[in-house]
């Protein structure tokens, strides 16, 4: 019986904790909704050029609570201020200095973040009480319009559950947080793929804390000078961004890195079949045309790696634990936007396999 009794409370209070999440297609009447619900403390969901954010108003800490609930996110990780101009952004900061400003001229609007030191008017909810804050202004009509109509900046981080590859469509964020948020505004397919380039503008040298749509070369010829990509050395006490420590992009079967050839590759598949496991291969269509395996997806191609940044985080939902036991994807080449697309894959991954060379 007690049992039976836990069992019935638990459903009740989730019955209680759900709420109609309603779907939107964007238009004006859309983002004149969402600036209402952003207004009066809701969360809601909206397309960037990056990935969908999930956001709330950052002026308001118990709407910026919600995000952390829904998200299931833990609440040291800061989120990143989505506002529409420069002068938005001279008024959360102490300081521009003149690196940042550069980067913020010449990448936005854009998929850049800089990281400045907070003058406060922005909540310990949103900085997660850091003396700094991450801001930046997205570069898609539908994101812009809803931020300008709500009139306050917006937080929000990625909008899937904590620990998921992030959402590229509002499916994605459907399948993640429906009954958890206010609203999803459905804006098509992100174009980026991958989230904007965090750069902590805070130190004597600009410094990238997470690669993303922005790369490391654009900054560095915007900047005159090389730059540092912060270690990721997890067991640090005190990373650079806090959401480097945390799990990340976990589709929902394990999936292993092959760093080797094609026969290499495909002997590893052999491997797993042999042992009785149903094995998808997520590559490139060059690798993955010449492989076999139980399930197969392409993503893109390694003549133009943005094709990859673009369907990363879909192709990763596309595996099912009903169809396959396990993933083996292709490493890509870390120039220009690969390193971010390794960044992400090596936080996917819970191997790498290597060829002896
Ligand atoms: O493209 C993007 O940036 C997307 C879209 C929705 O704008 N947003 C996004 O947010 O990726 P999120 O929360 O998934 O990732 C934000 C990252 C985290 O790694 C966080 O630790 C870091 O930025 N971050 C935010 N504020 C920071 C701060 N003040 N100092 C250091 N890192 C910060
Ligand atoms: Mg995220």
């Amino acid at each position: 019986m007690g049992n039976l009794f836990g069992k019935v409370v638990k459903g009740k209070k989730d019955l209680f904790m759900s709420m109609q999440t309603e779907f939107l297609i964007w238009d004006e009447q859309a983002t004149d909704q969402l600036s209402k619900y952003i207004r009066s403390g809701e969360v809601v969901a909206f397309p960037t050029e990056t990935v969908y954010g999930l956001g709330a108003d950052a002026t308001n800490p118990e709407a910026v609570k919600k995000i952390f609930l829904a998200k299931g996110r833990p609440s040291d990780n800061p989120l990143i201020v989505h506002v529409s101009s420069i002068e938005q952004i001279e008024s959360y900061v102490t300081e521009i200095s003149p690196a940042a400003r550069r980067l913020i001229q010449a990448f936005m609007p854009g998929p850049l973040t800089v990281v400045l030191p907070s003058n406060g008017k922005i909540s310990d909810q949103v900085t997660a009480g850091l003396d700094t804050v991450g801001v930046r202004i997205p570069d898609h009509p539908a994101a812009q319009e809803l931020i300008q109509k709500a009139n306050v900046p917006i937080a929000a981080p990625s909008a899937n559950l904590s620990g998921k590859p992030s959402p590229t469509s509002a499916i994605h964020v459907f399948q993640d947080l429906n009954g958890k948020i206010k609203a999803i505004l459905d804006g098509g397919t992100t174009g980026v793929g991958l989230e904007s380039t965090v750069v902590d503008c805070t130190g004597e040298k600009p410094e990238i804390i997470r690669p993303g749509g922005v790369t490391q070369m654009e900054i560095e010829e915007v900047l005159g000078y090389p730059i540092e990509l912060a270690t990721e050395d997890v067991s640090e006490v005190q990373p650079k961004s806090p959401g480097m420590k945390y799990t990340h992009y976990q589709p929902d079967v394990p999936l292993i890195l092959i760093d080797g050839d094609q026969a290499f590759f495909q002997a590893q598949i052999d491997e797993y079949r042999s042992n009785g496991e149903k094995v998808g291969v997520l590559a490139s269509e060059e690798l993955a045309t010449i492989l076999n395996a139980d399930l197969i997806h392409i993503c893109g191609t390694v003549e133009n790696l943005s094709t990859v940044a673009g369907q990363l985080y879909q192709s990763l939902r596309v595996f099912k634990k009903t169809e396959v036991d396990i993933i083996l994807a292709e490493v890509f080449p870390t120039e220009g936007i690969g390193q971010a697309i390794m960044n992400r894959l090596n936080k996917a991954a819970n191997q790498i396999i290597k060829q002896e060379k």
